[in-house]
């Protein structure tokens, strides 16, 4: 096979948050693919680097008193080190904010301008007139104009799922300054991708995804694609758009270029040739590793911005689920949002790694962490299968044969059969059918451990310790341990490592699975893998979920002092038969529910008392004071319900009522709640 010329790169993580389990699976998958490339005997090289662009890394630096370069340069070094703790082996990572990118961004640019591919208009946008900055969607908040529902962000009301634009919202705030935002004009520059439509259909049908993205996009370009907006305003944190002052480039345009920049720093450390790479006709490949949020970037506008700049697009863009974490979203206050970092506190890097692959494949389906099972599986797989192995093999071979394996093994099937799989197994891997390969490893280990139970050599060992026949039984042990310790290496890395230093063999390639280790000396066996325990993985959950309530505490005493928002402009005057004609209604709160997929909302269940027949009166209702409420902290308190509110479909279900709370929203929404004596059903008045 001749040698192959690979570059590997995943997502480049925003410079302004911790890298969590999310990113980690990214990683991960990339990390598994890379290494059997380079097990393999080609020439792969895996970039990355920090999206450090933008203005959300720029508040929130200000917010923390430091310089965006400071910010960005300290994140980095965390991000590095949590890659590094999950073992992700990175040849290169960069970041956006280097001279690399700076440069490349500017000529990429100019060739698209050049190429009459920019297009300039005015647009009008919502502003704040304190912070003096346009405000993006997320930072604008206001009561949604069809349902009224408060702190509905930018452009959708995720209560009744109403779509409108951010200048529609009822009350509009600032979510930045508090201000009223007010409209203005400025001038934007957009690149004009529907002139590529044509070559991105192409490009999509020429396999350039898999099938159920491919399907997705199709659909997509069918409804027309439009001008993509890849400029901002000062202040901005990002690089200069060329003979523009004051006009910056969107961190969207950057961020893939610094796949490239990544790259390029590489190639000067290495003496490599960048061109070699990027430009089309040559014999490289390219793939990017994305999560499925961010796929049209990456299949429509970044392949057209290759395309117009004369540099060679992707081969492949592999896009992958999102993790949840026992079957729901990952959750801060349920302590399921892990960072990288907390989960490396209390567990080793591979568990997670095996329990991933096992459950990986090419889709874009979500894989779930259930932390049951990852206890139960990686516990019964690697220690009670793989590691298993070796340790009823070694000693024998360790204590009776001084270290040396027999000069042949005892059942050829089996280590046939086992080697004869590399091939597939190799296939599996390359086709991102990481779950397959492995249920076909494991197999073999339940063969193997299967063959061990029937030749007994302990029982061998009993009557005659320095029988040929232990020796060759234990050989073929350790055989069968080698191949499958070799076969997971690109999962399992630093166990293979281990298996290695215990074989006294050299790092194991591809092809060395080809042949078997015979009449040769080991080393002392040493424990290779500690069980799971499930200890650790609750000690994980819980600290994850103490540093978020103390979040929460420190965030709200925070805000309640920089409270300093004028009161509101009352509503217009109502007379009294208006107001009677709410009926207010004291409740119980009887079940209280997250709701899987909205972030900001909570399924109540409301006890209003019964009828005169006894027959219980409920009411389902949606709140959403997710933001500030815990779900078990609510049940059985007394609430205010308007109780004759017309029942209303949303998104998630019928929402028969509304309760009454304080506050503009986020962390500041106080419930209101009769005093302890009222009974639910009582009116209010
Ligand atoms: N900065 C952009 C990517 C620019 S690439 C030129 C970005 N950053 S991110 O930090 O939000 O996400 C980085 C990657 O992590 C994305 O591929 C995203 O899909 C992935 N994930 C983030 N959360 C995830 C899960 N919960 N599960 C799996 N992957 C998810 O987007
Ligand atoms: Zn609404």
């Amino acid at each position: 096979m001749s040698q192959r010329k690979i570059l590997v790169t995943s997502a480049l993580p925003y410079a302004n948050g911790d890298i969590h389990l999310g990113h980690v699976m990214e990683a991960i998958q990339a990390d598994i693919w890379v290494r059997l490339q380079k097990m393999r005997g080609h020439q792969c090289i895996y970039v990355c680097a920090d999206d450090a662009h933008g203005t959300a890394i720029m508040l929130s630096a200000e917010s923390q008193g430091i310089t965006a370069e400071e910010l960005i340069g300290r994140v980095q070094r965390e991000h590095e080190r949590d890659y590094h703790g999950f073992l992700i082996g990175f040849d290169n990572f960069h970041s956006t904010h280097s001279e690399e990118n700076r440069g490349l961004a500017e000529s990429i640019y100019l060739a698209l301008e050049g190429n009459g591919h920019i297009a300039r208009r005015k647009i009008r946008q919502l502003f704040d007139p304190e912070k003096k900055l346009f405000l993006a969607d997320r930072y604008i908040t206001g009561a949604c104009p069809r349902c009224g529902a408060g702190e509905q962000y930018g452009d959708n009301c995720e209560v009744c799922g109403s779509t409108h634009s951010p200048a529609d919202l009822i009350n509009p705030r600032s979510v930045l300054s508090g201000a009223t935002p007010v409209e203005k004009e400025s001038e934007h520059f957009f690149f004009t991708v529907p002139a590529f439509s044509e070559m991105l259909r192409q490009w999509i049908q020429g396999g350039a995804v898999h099938e159920a993205v491919a399907n997705k996009l199709g659909e997509w370009l069918g409804e027309g694609l439009q001008d993509w907006d890849i400029s901002r305003d000062a202040p901005y944190f990002g690089f200069e758009i060329p003979g523009h002052p004051d006009k910056y480039f969107y961190v969207w345009l950057d961020a893939p270029i610094g796949y490239m920049a990544s790259f390029l720093n590489h190639c000067g450390r290495e003496g490599l040739d960048f061109d070699a790479w990027w430009r089309p006709g040559g014999d490289s490949e390219i793939y990017h590793f994305i999560g499925k949020d961010i796929v049209n970037f990456h299949t429509f506008f970044w392949p057209a911005m290759l395309e117009s700049a004369g540099y060679k697009k992707p081969d492949a863009v592999f896009v992958h689920g999102f993790v949840t974490v026992d079957g729901t979203k990952m959750s801060k206050s349920r302590g399921t949002f892990i960072n990288a970092g907390t989960y490396l506190k209390h567990l080793n890097p591979e568990y997670l790694r095996y329990y991933l692959a096992a459950k990986l494949g090419p889709g874009v389906d979500d894989l779930d962490l259930n932390l049951e099972d990852f206890v139960q599986r990686v516990n019964a797989d690697l220690v009670g299968k793989l590691v298993n192995i070796a340790s009823r093999c070694a000693g024998f071979i360790g204590k009776n044969f001084d270290g040396r394996l027999a000069g042949a093994v005892d059942n050829e099937a089996l280590i046939g059969e086992i080697r004869q799989a590399s091939g597939e197994i190799a296939e599996l891997y390359e086709a991102r059918e990481y779950g397959k390969a492995i249920r076909q490893i494991m197999a073999f280990a339940d063969r193997a451990n299967q063959y061990l139970n029937e030749r007994k050599p302990w029982e061998i060992a009993k009557t005659d310790r320095r029988a040929p026949e232990l020796q060759a039984i234990c050989t073929t042990g350790i055989n069968a341990f080698r191949l499958l310790a070799g076969y997971l290496k690109p999962v399992l890395p630093a166990l293979a490592a281990r298996a290695e230093e215990f074989l006294a063999i050299d790092p194991l390639a591809w092809a060395d699975l080809d042949v078997l280790l015979l009449d040769h000396r080991i080393n002392r066996f040493r424990p290779l893998l500690t069980r799971v325990e499930a200890d650790k993985v609750r000690a994980m959950v819980d600290e994850t979920r103490g540093e978020w309530e103390a979040r929460q505490k420190a965030g709200g005493k925070a805000d309640r002092q920089a409270q300093s928002a004028p009161t509101e402009a009352f509503a217009a005057e109502i007379d009294m038969d208006t107001f009677a004609k709410v009926d207010l209604r004291a409740a119980r709160v009887a079940e209280a529910d997250f709701v899987e997929g909205a972030d900001k909302l909570l399924r109540l269940k409301l006890d209003l008392g019964h009828d005169e027949t006894g027959n219980p009166i409920e009411r389902a209702v949606f709140a959403g004071i997710r933001s500030a409420y815990d779900p078990a902290d609510l049940e059985n308190r007394l609430v205010v319900v308007v109780a004759n509110l017309k029942s209303r479909k949303m998104k998630f279900g019928i929402s028969e009522g509304m309760i009454l709370a304080a506050g503009p929203g986020g962390r500041e929404i106080w419930l209101l709640s009769p005093d302890s004596g009222a009974k639910p059903g009582m009116r209010v008045s």
